[in-house]
């Protein structure tokens, strides 16, 4: 695909976290703007814990349209920004950011993004019991959007105490249970034994570590939805368990690309092409695995 000139009205997006060197994002966003001929590039900007401040004061300074912003900032960036959108301030974390004439308001595309791929994929959380392995950050999106869905929580982390407060908030703010469960294998075989739907938080399975997962065939019935948010391998070990105990498998590529597809659609007011993004990303993710 031929790529576009950059001209003095050409608008900045990008992401900013640290490491970013292995990121899919400016691949599957320059491949997503080309195809809608938007006169946007995306950058990455590798952007230190401590010069967190310093890069947002530089977003308005240099009006940037808008970032992804992701580890280590998601939860640090929250007051340093103007606005903060409900869902984004309940969940505790950001992970776009838009610039409207100086003003930045943060949001989180990873919670809805889950859920799209989700429904996109036939599946209701309403009323299911789903198990979730981790209580990070990436567990307290997840977490909410369920929640907020109608679904009733297990949450198994190898800390329980740092899952103690991730499932009181989510309860409160949504009504729904959350159990919380040390990560153990008489928990996690009692929990599996209830659950309709599994989702891996933790980064366990991710390269170089591609023979780990927290949960083996044995313990996932035909049933089961088994979502891991880990995209690096493309085939997580816990997802080829999956497959061999006959459940549907969502990989986190795909929740990559909503969370990627709705902070475009933020910042271009376009629909995003999935189809493009999801060549970008993999194509990326292709080059980096080599
Ligand atoms: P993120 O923001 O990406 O979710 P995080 O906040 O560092 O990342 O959370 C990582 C989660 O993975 C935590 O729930 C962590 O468990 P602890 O709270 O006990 O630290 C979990 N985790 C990481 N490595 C793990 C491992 N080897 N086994 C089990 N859980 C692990």
């Amino acid at each position: 695909m031929k790529s576009r000139q950059i001209s003095g009205k050409t608008k900045l997006v990008g992401v900013m976290g640290d490491p970013i060197e292995h990121s899919v994002s400016p691949a599957m966003h320059n491949m997503a703007l080309n195809a809608m001929g938007l006169d946007y590039v995306y950058v990455p900007f590798n952007v230190k814990k401590a010069d967190l401040a310093k890069a947002v004061q530089a977003v308005r300074a240099l009006n940037i349209r808008g970032l992804n912003v992701t580890i280590p900032h998601k939860v640090e960036i929250i007051p340093l920004l103007d606005d903060i959108d409900s869902l984004a301030r309940a969940i505790g974390a950001v992970n776009v950011l838009v610039n409207n004439d100086g003003i930045l308001k943060g949001y989180n595309t990873d919670a809805e993004g889950f859920l799209h791929v989700l429904l996109e994929h036939g599946v209701e959380p309403e009323g299911k019991n789903v198990v979730i392995l981790g209580a990070g950050g990436a567990a307290r999106a997840i977490a909410f959007t369920l929640a907020g869905r109608g679904a009733n929580l297990i949450m198994l982390n190898r800390t329980p105490s740092n899952a103690a407060k991730c499932a009181a908030d989510v309860s409160n703010a949504t009504g729904q249970t959350v159990e919380v469960l040390t990560l153990d294998e008489k928990n996690l075989s009692d929990a599996m034994e209830r659950g309709h739907i599994l989702v891996n938080t933790t980064s366990v399975g991710m390269f170089p570590e591609k023979n780990d997962a927290l949960v083996s065939s044995n313990l996932i019935r035909p049933h089961f939805i088994v979502a891991d948010i880990v995209y690096n391998p493309y085939k997580t070990r816990l997802l080829i368990e999956a497959e061999k105990a006959g459940a549907m498998t969502i990989n986190g590529l795909e929740m990559l690309i909503w969370q990627g597809a709705l902070a475009f659609e933020k910042w271009t007011g376009k629909k995003a092409p999935l189809n493009v993004m999801r060549k970008g990303a993999t194509q990326a993710l292709k080059s980096y695995e080599k």
